[in-house]
């Protein structure tokens, strides 16, 4: 006979936190650590280039005052962001006897938030983890949100969690060292992010598009608040992304597949910008969004350099062969976030993500070349 025991557990996850976004947040870091790690445990986990910049001198004053600190370092690059890295910070952990008192705090861009993110997770199966992003798309996007992830041979993002940090401290300063290539690298987040959601952002972002290309603080907190608000409603909503979330997804289908046809080259958000480039012109092609939206959308894109000639190095056989291996994919078919205006997604039964067929997808990348 069968036997049926229920199990009924009170959820573990957190379920709330701050985000902290202040020009100088970092140099008063101890309001904050006092209070998420009382312990004085500390793993960060970094990159080379963010090591040099910021991290080695942060974790000096920490040990300076008594905190025991371990200081990791990866290679910049989506190359680091693999299984043998995650294994390699984690035996370092263990061997420095890092036990589940520790707070990890990944400190650096996207790929360092993602890597060290997943390795808070499941470390002693679960250690608590602040963001600190130190690029404008982990501060506008990746830190916030909880998706955790390494890439695989099959495809970027394949292996994560979600896994929710106690902390999230945004220092504006820290965007002063970027290069203006990383500036538009993370606006183009935002402003795929105002797509779906927001129309009075995107036309914020549209008219002041040089004032944050320069990085003028006020408008580039702005936006920052901005696209973080609205990336919270859709979290708070559908935290695992089971209809609503995806919509953040949005350029991604096509993004992926050009990251990996690169072989992770391409910069993410430039990745994305093309990936926006050809969604909606398929949301035109299928008659959801009108020819003028269309154009005022490439239009913006162009002005902050993305061109159609980027777009002309892929094959549009093979990217529509990478897309049909998308996590939102199944039944066979390949489905992607389409807008129906600028700042609302197109639904249909309440889904936002739409099955296309192959003739537009080609359609729309030929359209582009
Ligand atoms: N988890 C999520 O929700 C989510 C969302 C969007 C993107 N992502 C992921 O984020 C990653 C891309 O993130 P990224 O664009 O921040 O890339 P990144 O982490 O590679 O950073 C870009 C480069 O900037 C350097 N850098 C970082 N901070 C700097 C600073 N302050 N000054 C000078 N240089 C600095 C880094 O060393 C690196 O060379 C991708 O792997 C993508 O999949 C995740």
């Amino acid at each position: 006979m069968l036997t049926q025991l229920k199990v009924s557990l009170k959820a573990r996850t957190r379920t709330k936190y701050s985000i902290l976004l202040e020009n100088g947040v970092l140099s008063n870091w101890q309001s904050w650590l006092s209070i998420h790690c009382p312990d004085k445990q500390i793993v960060i986990i970094t990159d080379k280039i963010v090591e040099n910049l910021y991290a080695y001198s942060f974790s000096k004053k920490l040990t300076n005052n008594g905190y025991n600190v371990l200081l990791l370092s990866i290679k910049p690059g989506e190359e680091s962001k693999v299984q043998k890295t995650k294994e390699y910070l984690e035996l370092e952990m263990l061997k420095a006897k890092f036990g589940r008192n520790t707070l990890l705090i990944a400190f650096g861009g996207g790929i360092v938030g993602d890597l060290a993110g997943f390795v808070a997770a499941t470390y002693m199966r679960g250690i608590r983890y602040i963001q600190l992003p130190t690029t404008l798309l982990s501060m506008i996007d990746s830190s916030v949100g909880g998706k955790t992830a390494i890439n695989t041979p099959y495809g970027k993002n394949m292996i994560g969690v979600i896994y929710q940090p106690s902390l999230v401290v945004m220092d504006l300063s820290l965007l002063n060292s970027l290069s203006k290539v990383l500036i538009v690298n993370g606006l183009i987040e935002a402003l795929k992010i105002f797509l779906t959601l927001d129309n009075k952002s995107f036309t914020y972002a549209r008219l002041n598009i040089n004032k944050l290309i320069e990085r003028e603080p006020h408008s580039l907190k702005s936006v920052i608040a901005r696209a973080v608000k609205l990336k919270v409603k859709v979290v708070r909503i559908d935290e695992f992304e089971e209809n609503l979330r995806m919509i953040l997804n949005f350029g991604h289908t096509i993004a992926h597949a050009l990251e990996k046809l690169s072989n992770y080259h391409i910069l993410h958000g430039y990745a994305v910008a093309l990936g926006i480039l050809v969604e909606a012109k398929i949301s035109q092609l299928m008659g959801f969004l009108s020819s003028e939206n269309y154009d005022l959308i490439s239009r913006v894109f162009y002005s902050i350099g993305i061109s159609k000639e980027m777009l002309s190095a892929f094959n549009a056989d093979e990217v529509v062969s990478i897309a049909k291996g998308d996590k939102k994919n199944h039944s066979g078919k390949i489905f992607f976030i389409l807008l129906k205006d600028i700042g609302e997604v197109y639904t249909k039964n309440d889904r936002v993500a739409t099955p296309v067929d192959e003739k537009y997808i080609l359609q729309a990348f030929n359209s582009l070349l």
